[in-house]
C-alpha cells in the first residue's frame, strides 16, 4: 500500500473531519515524561510519527496503551533505555525528547534526529539554549550525549524562532531549578499547545504564543488528561487543495483561528472561505488566480503547506511567485510536477516562478516528503487522467488517512 491511484479532474463536495495535530502531539507526547504519573492524550493521530514517539516512549520504560479516544502515557518508571536507532533517525521531533529527557534523567544519549529531507536541519540553537541552561554536550560512538549535574534557568535570546528549539527550551526549563526567560520564541500554535498541556499539570509558564516565554521550574507535575487540537497544516492542505480541484467543501473542527495566513491566501487565489463556529466552509474559483508567497514563522504562511500552494498554482491562471524562507530544498516536488505539464521555473533554491497551465495531466509521480507527498496527491485530484503517487510512506507520517478524507470530499482515490 504504498501508492496512491487518483482519477482527477473531478470537484470536490462535502464535508470532512479534521485530524488531530501531528506537530502538536509529538511535543506534549514528549512531555509526559516530565509527569510522573499517568496522563491521558486525547485526539493523537492515528499516523506512524506518533506510532514512533509511542515506541520511543516505550522504549524508555514508560507504560503507553491507545484507548479509544486517546494514548494513555504513564511514566512513573522511566529508566535510561537504549532508544530504536529507527524512531529516532526517522523523525526530527525526536529531538524533544532531548529536553524532556535532560529534565527527567539529567542526561539522555541518543542518534542524531532525521525527519524529512526538506534542507539542512542542524540542531546548534538546542544545543546553545541547553548548554546554557548547564547541559553538556559530547558525542560518542556516533551519539549525542548530553548531561548536566544541575539544570539551571537561564536568560536566553533565540537568534531565530525555531520551533523544536523553543520546545526544548521550555521542556528543561519546567524541570530545571529558577526562572527561564526565552526571548525569540517561536509562537506556533503548537507551542501554546505544549505549554497548555504541561502548565495543567502543574507548571508556572507565561507568555506561551508570544515571542518572551517565561518559565519557572521546579514545580512537580501531576498527570491531567489532555485533547490535542485539530491539525492546521491538514486543514490548510484540503482547503487549498480544493482552491485548485473545485467545488465547495466542508472542513469540520479545522482550526479556524491558526488559519488566518492560510485563508488570506485562498482567498487571494479568488475562493471563498467562511469561518464557522466548527470550521471552514470553502467555495473555489473557476480557476485559481496569481499570489505572491512568502512562507514565514508563524503567524506568517507556513513553509508546511508551501507545496500544496506550488501545486494548486501550477493549474492557476497567470504567473504565481512563491519564496521559501525556512527550508532551503523544498521546491522538490518542482520536477514531478512538471512531469504533469506544470510550467515551474526555479530562480535559486529559494525562489520559483510559477506559470499556470489551463490542465496538468495525470501520471507517475514519486513522493520523497510528507509535504510533498500530499501535494503531489492534491495535483493528481488537479489533473486530467490517472496519476499514481509512489512512496506514499512519507504521506502517512502526518496524514491518517489522505485517501478516505479525499473520498469523503467525493474524489476517486485509491491507496493501491
Ligand atoms: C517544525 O520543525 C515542524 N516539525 C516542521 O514541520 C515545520 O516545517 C517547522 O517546525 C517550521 O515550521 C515539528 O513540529 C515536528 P525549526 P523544526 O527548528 O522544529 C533552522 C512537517 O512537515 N534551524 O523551526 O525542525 C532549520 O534548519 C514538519 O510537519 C537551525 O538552523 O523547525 C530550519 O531552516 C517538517 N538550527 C529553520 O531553522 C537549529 O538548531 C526552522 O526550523 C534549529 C533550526
Amino acid at each position: 500500500m504504498d501508492s496512491i491511484r487518483i482519477q482527477g479532474g473531478i470537484a470536490l463536495q462535502g464535508k470532512v473531519r479534521i485530524q488531530g495535530s501531528k506537530n502538536a502531539s509529538l511535543p506534549v507526547l514528549a512531555a509526559t515524561l516530565l509527569v510522573r504519573e499517568g496522563s491521558v492524550i486525547r485526539n493523537c493521530p492515528r499516523i506512524t510519527d506518533v506510532f514512533s514517539m509511542v515506541s520511543l516512549l516505550k522504549s524508555l520504560g514508560c507504560s503507553v496503551c491507545w484507548q479509544e479516544t486517546g494514548i494513555f502515557v504513564d511514566s512513573s518508571n522511566v529508566r535510561k533505555g537504549k532508544m530504536p536507532r529507527e524512531a529516532v533517525t526517522g523523525m526530527r521531533s525526536s529531538l524533544c525528547l532531548l529536553g524532556a529527557l535532560i529534565g527527567r534523567c539529567g542526561e539522555v544519549a541518543m542518534e542524531y534526529p532525521g525527519g524529512c529531507v526538506i534542507g539542512e536541519r542542524p540542531i546548534d540553537l538546542h544545543l546553545t539554549a541547553l548548554s546554557q541552561m548547564g547541559v553538556t554536550f559530547r558525542e560518542a560512538g556516533g551519539q549525542l550525549c548530553a548531561s548536566a549535574d544541575r539544570l539551571q534557568g537561564a536568560h536566553i535570546i533565540l537568534p531565530f524562532p525555531s520551533v523544536g528549539a523553543t520546545e526544548n527550551i521550555i521542556l528543561a526549563g519546567v524541570a530545571a531549578e529558577g526562572e527561564t526567560v526565552l526571548e525569540g520564541a517561536a509562537r506556533e500554535p503548537e507551542i501554546l499547545t505544549l505549554c497548555r498541556y504541561l502548565c495543567c499539570c502543574g507548571a508556572c509558564i507565561e507568555g506561551a504564543g508570544s515571542s518572551k516565554i517565561v518559565v519557572r521550574g521546579g514545580r512537580r507535575l501531576c498527570g491531567t488528561e489532555f485533547r490535542v487540537p485539530a491539525d492546521r497544516i491538514v486543514a490548510g492542505t484540503y482547503l487549498l487543495g480544493c482552491i485548485g480541484v473545485g467545488g465547495s467543501v466542508f472542513l469540520e473542527h479545522a482550526p479556524v483561528e491558526e488559519l488566518d495566513a492560510v485563508i488570506l491566501t485562498a482567498e487571494q487565489m479568488g475562493g471563498h472561505v467562511c469561518r464557522s463556529r466548527d470550521g471552514l466552509y470553502v467555495q473555489a474559483p473557476a480557476r485559481p488566480l496569481p499570489v505572491k508567497l512568502v512562507t514565514s514563522p508563524y503567524p506568517g504562511f507556513p513553509t508546511d503547506l508551501q507545496s500544496v500552494a506550488l501545486a494548486v498554482s501550477s493549474g492557476g491562471s497567470g504567473c504565481t511567485d512563491i519564496e521559501e524562507t525556512i527550508f532551503e530544498n523544498r521546491f522538490r516536488i518542482a520536477e514531478d510536477l512538471k512531469k504533469m505539464g506544470a510550467c515551474i521555473e526555479q530562480a535559486d533554491s529559494r525562489r520559483v516562478r510559477v506559470r499556470g497551465v489551463e490542465k496538468l495531466h495525470g501520471t507517475q509521480v514519486e513522493a520523497r516528503e510528507l509535504r510533498g507527498g500530499a501535494a503531489l496527491v492534491t495535483a493528481g485530484l488537479m489533473a486530467e487522467g490517472e496519476s499514481l503517487v509512489r512512496g506514499c510512506s512519507f504521506i502517512y507520517r502526518g496524514y491518517e488517512n489522505i485517501c478516505r478524507d479525499f473520498r469523503e470530499l467525493g474524489a476517486r482515490v485509491t491507496s493501491v
